[in-house]
């Protein structure tokens, strides 16, 4: 792990088309009832650095638990189908997953493509400062949501060699459980046999854990869910009060889930000119902004089956209730 032969680039999304696809999610998404924003925009700069502050409280355990999973079976994970030409991870954050994975990889490993796919530059940024550190890989970071970094990292050829998909973090619990069956088969297309998924997911558990996880006592995830308001009177020159909004974080049992909400304190007014909106509030309504679905294990392999691949190892944290499972690309 010296460094020297490590090769770093981020392609940025272009900035205007970036701002007009936040403008139409938030002009759509607060015109609907219930007024919703998709969970994605809550990553800005400042919404990654409050995501990496998130995962080191006490409360949110699954970082460390999957940390720990990747440290201790990285070897076996790296050399299953391996070894892999190429690792491409979705919804990277700052890089820290991965590069617990490649602290486990032989000394003098074949050369590694890694290709990174996240829509925060800052996130992207972040974890391709920590990737140089690595010694024979050439690190791509593109600024992207899921669908359109897998088309751009397609387009980049993928006959280097077997390769390994990440989705790590229990990003998958973002999607509604049709959403996410899409989304595997979207990762499965591309793909061909040897290619393989890593698929962390985060499972049922006591509610009051849940509650602590999605509410912390320091008040870091409700700045982060509370952030949003600030990006849309940064971006789109919106005039929220954000000081007349709370946090709130439910656990909805009927659909296994989390959701969090941004609930007005007040009536209000609320102007967000480059989205078209200029809407009336009432005291107690809710912006919808997070659901994050929680699993069986049961119901993780049939979501991997049901996208066409073949689950083959799992392995699971039983305190924190996360599970990590390796899976082959297969036949639909
Ligand atoms: C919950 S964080 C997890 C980060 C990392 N995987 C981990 O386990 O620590 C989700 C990450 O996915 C990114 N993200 C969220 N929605 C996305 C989307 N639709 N397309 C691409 N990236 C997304 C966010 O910017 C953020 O870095």
């Amino acid at each position: 792990m010296t460094g020297a032969s490590a090769r770093v680039s981020v392609r940025p999304a272009a900035r205007d088309a970036a701002i007009e696809g936040f403008a139409a999610a938030v002009r759509d998404g607060l015109s609907r009832t219930p007024r919703q924003l998709p969970t994605r925009y809550l990553y800005d700069s400042l919404g990654s650095a409050l995501f990496e502050a998130i995962c080191r409280l006490p409360w949110y355990r699954i970082t460390r638990a999957e940390a720990g999973l990747l440290s201790r079976h990285g070897t076996g994970i790296l050399g299953a189908y391996g070894p892999f030409a190429r690792i491409v991870e979705l919804g990277s954050g700052g890089g820290g997953k991965l590069a617990t994975l490649l602290a486990t990889r032989p000394a003098g490993a074949a050369p590694l493509r890694l290709d990174l796919i996240d829509v925060s530059r800052a996130a992207l940024d972040a974890a391709a400062q920590l990737l140089r550190a690595f010694d024979g890989v050439d690190v791509v970071g593109y600024q992207a949501d899921y669908e359109a970094g897998i088309g751009d990292m397609v387009g980049q050829g993928t006959g280097r060699g077997p390769a390994l998909v990440l989705l790590l973090g229990s990003n998958i619990g973002n999607f509604d459980p049709a959403d996410a069956v899409a989304l595997m088969r979207r990762i499965r297309e591309p793909l061909g046999s040897g290619d393989a998924l890593l698929l962390g997911a985060d499972l049922v558990k006591p509610e009051a854990d849940l509650l602590l996880a999605y509410d912390d006592p320091l008040g870091v995830t409700a700045a982060f869910n509370r952030n949003l308001l600030v990006r849309m009177n940064r971006e789109l020159g919106g005039d929220f009060d954000v000081a007349s909004f709370r946090h709130r974080a439910v656990w909805n049992p009927a659909a296994s889930r989390m959701e969090m909400y941004l609930v007005s304190t007040r009536t209000q007014q609320v102007r967000v000119p480059a989205a078209g909106i200029d809407m009336a509030i009432r005291q107690g309504e809710a912006i919808w902004t997070e659901n994050s679905y929680k699993y069986t294990v049961e119901g993780v392999t049939e979501m991997l089956e049901q996208g066409g691949f073949i689950p083959r190892t799992r392995w699971v944290d039983e305190d924190a209730r996360f599970v990590l499972t390796l899976a082959e690309a297969g036949g639909f």
